[in-house]
Formats: structure tokens, C-alpha cells, sequence
């Protein structure tokens, strides 16, 4: 999920950069679905609560990309992206929540 990141991280050009924006959330909108498929698949009784995380880091990250329009193109940048790395790092700790779930549950194949 952090591999988007990388390619942010490199470019200091606003174009490409809010087109690797653009990619990012294409990534994380199909991560998510896949996620959720999997979770409603297999049972897990907090699909709904751990949806509703992938829709606000969704909103997040979008609210954090639209903001650097009017940042310094830079530090915008940077900014941007270190504010984003936070949220899907925090997010990995909701998943383990699922994560043991499966494991208790001997299931296969988490997202
Ligand atoms: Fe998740
Ligand atoms: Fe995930």
C-alpha cells in the first residue's frame, strides 16, 4: 500500500506529482475494495467500522493532496507526503485487528 508513496517521494513536479497522487488513491480505493471483500467473505464482524476507516483515510488523503495546491511546491510536497506515510501507518494497526481475527479463526488469506 506504501508503494505509491515512493514514486510521490521522488517527484518535486507538481503535475506529476498530483498524478501520482491520482494513482495513489486509484491504489488505495482498489486495496480497500479488496480488503473489504475479503473481510465480508470470511465473517468479520467489524467489516462496517473498519469500511468506514478506508472511507476517511480516503477523504484524508485527498483533502491533504488538494491542499498542496496552494502549498509551496516544496515543502507542500513534502508535507503532503509525510502526512499521508502517518495515516497508512496508523492504519496497519486497525488491520492487525482483523489480522488476528483471521488468525484466531484459522482463515486464509487476509487482504
Ligand atoms: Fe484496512
Ligand atoms: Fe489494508
Amino acid at each position: 500500500m506504501l508503494n505509491g508513496l515512493h514514486s510521490l517521494a521522488r517527484e518535486k513536479d507538481q503535475f506529476v506529482f498530483n498524478q501520482s497522487g491520482y494513482r495513489l488513491i486509484e491504489h488505495l480505493m482498489a486495496h480497500f475494495a479488496h480488503e473489504e471483500a475479503v473481510l465480508i467473505r470470511n465473517g468479520y464482524p467489524l467489516v462496517d467500522a473498519h469500511a468506514i476507516k478506508h472511507k476517511d483515510i480516503l477523504d484524508d488523503v485527498k483533502t491533504i493532496l488538494e491542499g498542496i495546491v496552494n502549498a509551496d511546491p516544496v515543502d507542500g510536497m513534502d508535507s503532503a507526503i509525510l502526512e499521508i506515510k502517518f495515516l497508512l501507518l496508523d492504519h496497519l494497526i486497525d488491520d492487525l485487528a482483523y489480522k488476528n481475527f483471521f488468525s484466531e479463526h484459522r482463515l486464509c488469506c487476509p487482504g
